[in-house]
């Protein structure tokens, strides 16, 4: 068997099972989930009549490449987004379609990693390739990279710097070593949106280090102030008038955009010469979207006015919900994304298996989407709750949150 299996941490739900499973819940209150991100708003119907209208398409084998109609939508629809220069993005060279971002971070991260790459021989003979990742991350980071034969080198994303990682302080020998940096922006579980300067700065160290940006985007339709769309990487290389988009690519979903999390949609953009070789290791890999689903993921892509609609929920959970916790703890509204971030009073974990136990309501604990490093556990005191569940049910959750943080100080 694979060895490097043997490095996969157990997955922070199921870790968050274990937790669940020592406790009954209060049969007081009815359960409340907050802990998984599953988008819940409903799919938007046009998208779903043209799934269902292009059932017929069953019949046929999708290419990998995808076909050109969608993605022709997606270079409009970023170069629309993100402000970039009218055909700087070919639907030939720089876009494929990817069943959901998952998938694609992962085999995305198989295709950058050389391992036989060294880049000091004489002083760092056996050490191997780094994939450099924020800390409290998307979980397939980590366990993408050690399956593509590298080390995750983690980031801490701290209150004191916004929740994003001090890049400035990373040392030479690590952007020595860094292959791959991933960048997740809105972030989950912080919401932290990074700014153009920071992404240019990167952009730099990326050409001078020689890697690759792969930046999660996933959450970037998720966002407070419609006058603020968060920047992405591929509007940082516009801005430089990078328009090659060199070593910059770009994840975006449907998932949470269009709560369409079952469609499996999603996309990889940016640097042609990286495309490729993505595309020929898709070739092998198998991992062709149906067309069906392509086709429904244009009528997705094309349009704007269920996305703003979906905002407009979140923009209600997060101005209902957020005065009922601050009536007991620190809670802020984030840039973007669906997730509150919370500070905990207590431990963690003792935080998220007491309410689960006293109010039903279940949490995911911070330290299960973070490593500790240096002694330092990004996670620790914190919990992250996911606003998708109906806005009732959020407003109870807060509720039920505020008493039980009320006990705690008595
Ligand atoms: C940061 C981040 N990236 C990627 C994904 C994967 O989304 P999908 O595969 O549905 O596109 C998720 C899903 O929760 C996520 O939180």
């Amino acid at each position: 068997m694979n060895s490097d299996l043997n490095k996969l941490q157990p997955y922070p739900f199921e870790k968050l099972n274990q937790l669940k499973s020592a406790v009954t819940p209060s049969p007081e209150y009815a359960p409340i989930a907050l802990s998984i991100g599953e988008p819940k708003h409903p799919s938007p119907s046009f998208v779903v009549k043209e799934l269902t209208q292009a059932l017929g398409k069953l019949s046929i084998y999708p290419s990998t490449k995808g076909i050109p109609e969608l993605r022709e939508s997606i270079c409009d629809w970023l170069t629309q987004r993100f402000n970039l220069q009218p055909k700087s993005l070919s639907a030939e060279n720089n876009v494929l379609p990817v069943n959901g971002t998952r998938e694609a971070l992962f085999s995305f991260t198989q295709v950058i990693i050389d391992r036989q790459a060294n880049p000091e021989p004489e002083t760092q003979n056996d050490l191997p390739p780094l994939v450099v990742s924020p800390n409290p991350f998307y979980q397939i980071y980590e366990g993408a990279a050690f399956l593509a034969g590298a080390e995750p080198h983690f980031l801490p994303c701290l209150e004191d710097n916004n929740f994003i990682p001090d890049f400035d302080a990373v040392p030479a020998d690590i952007w020595q070593r860094c292959q791959l940096l991933f960048l997740c922006s809105p972030g989950n579980p912080t919401g932290a949106v990074i700014p153009s300067d920071t992404l240019q700065k990167l952009i730099e160290l990326a050409d001078e280090y020689d890697f690759v940006i792969a930046s999660d985007e996933c959450y970037s339709e998720i966002y407070c102030d419609e006058s603020k769309p968060p920047i992405g990487l591929l509007q940082a290389c516009a801005e430089m008038n990078r328009n090659d988009y060199k070593r910059c690519v770009v994840f975006h979903s449907l998932s949470k955009r269009s709560n369409l999390p079952g469609l499996r949609s999603g996309f990889v953009a940016g640097d042609s010469d990286i495309m490729q070789q993505f595309l020929r290791y898709r070739t092998y890999h198998g991992c062709a979207m149906p067309v069906q689903h392509q086709l429904a993921s244009i009528a997705a892509w094309n349009d704007e006015t269920h996305v703003q609609e979906n905002r407009s929920f979140y923009r209600e959970k997060f101005a209902t919900v957020l005065p009922i916790l601050q009536e007991v703890m620190p809670a802020e509204q984030t840039d973007a994304s669906f997730y509150l971030w919370l500070k905990t009073p207590i431990d963690d974990e003792v935080f998220a298996k007491k309410l689960f136990e006293e109010k039903h309501v279940t949490v995911l604990p911070g330290r299960y989407l973070s490593r500790t490093v240096d002694g330092i556990n990004p996670g620790e005191n914190r919990v992250r709750l996911a606003l998708v569940a109906p806005l009732q049910d959020c407003i109870e959750a807060a509720e039920r949150i505020r008493d039980f943080v009320k006990t705690l100080a008595n």
